[in-house]
C-alpha cells in the first residue's frame, strides 16, 4: 500500500495492482491448523505464542484433494492461482489477532515461489513486508526450491 497524493489530496489506503489485499472475511475461511510457536522458534520474534492457519476456498480444495499425497511425501501439484492462505498469530488464545501473514498465489515467476507475500499488523492493517524474498520467502524455501514453499500440507490434519 502506497500513500497517493492527487492534486493535494492525501489519500491513505489506495491497494495498488499487484499488492495483496487484506483478507477481509478471514474468520469465514477454512481452518486447517493451529499451533503455539514457542521460545526457540526462528519464528518467534515476529509470531510468538497461539495461531491458526486458514485458506480460502480454491485453496481449501487443493489441500483436501492433495493431503493424503502429501502425508505420503509425495509432490503434488502446485497450489492453484487465487488460493489465499492465512497464518493468524493472536495476542491470546484466538480472540485478538496481533498479526496477519498471507500467501496470495500469482503462478507469476516475479513473485517469490508464485505467491506474493505481506503481514498486517492488526487491527491498523499496517503493512509489514518490505521485501518478500528476505523478509518471508527464504525461510519458507530455505534450501528447497523443489516445493510450493507452504510448510501446512505437512502439518497436523
Ligand atoms: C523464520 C522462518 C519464517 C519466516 C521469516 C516467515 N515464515 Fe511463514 N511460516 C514459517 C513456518 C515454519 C510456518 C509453519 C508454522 C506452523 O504451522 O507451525 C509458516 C507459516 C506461514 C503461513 C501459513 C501457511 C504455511 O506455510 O504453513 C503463511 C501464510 C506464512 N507463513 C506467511 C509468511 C509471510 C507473509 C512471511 C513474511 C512476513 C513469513 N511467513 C515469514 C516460517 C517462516
Amino acid at each position: 500500500m502506497k500513500k497517493i497524493v492527487i492534486a493535494g489530496l492525501s489519500v491513505v489506503g489506495i491497494v495498488l495492482a499487484g499488492d495483496v489485499e487484506f483478507p477481509e472475511g478471514w474468520r469465514n475461511m477454512k481452518k486447517v491448523e493451529q499451533g503455539a510457536i514457542l521460545p526457540g522458534n526462528p519464528l518467534y520474534g515476529i509470531v510468538p505464542g497461539y495461531h491458526e492457519t486458514y485458506m480460502n476456498d480454491t485453496a481449501y480444495a487443493h489441500f483436501a484433494r492433495y493431503i493424503s499425497d502429501f502425508k505420503k511425501g509425495k509432490t503434488p501439484p502446485q497450489f492453484p492461482k487465487g488460493s489465499t492462505v492465512i497464518f493468524v498469530n493472536y495476542k491470546d488464545k484466538g480472540q485478538t489477532p496481533r498479526v496477519i501473514l498471507v500467501m496470495y498465489k500469482t503462478g507469476d515467476p516475479k513473485d517469490e515461489g508464485g505467491w506474493k507475500w505481506e503481514g498486517f499488523l492488526m487491527p491498523s492493517k499496517k503493512r509489514i513486508v518490505k521485501n518478500p524474498a528476505k523478509d518471508c520467502a527464504n525461510c519458507h524455501y530455505k534450501g528447497r526450491k523443489d516445493w510450493d514453499g507452504i510448510f501446512v500440507p505437512h502439518a497436523k490434519k
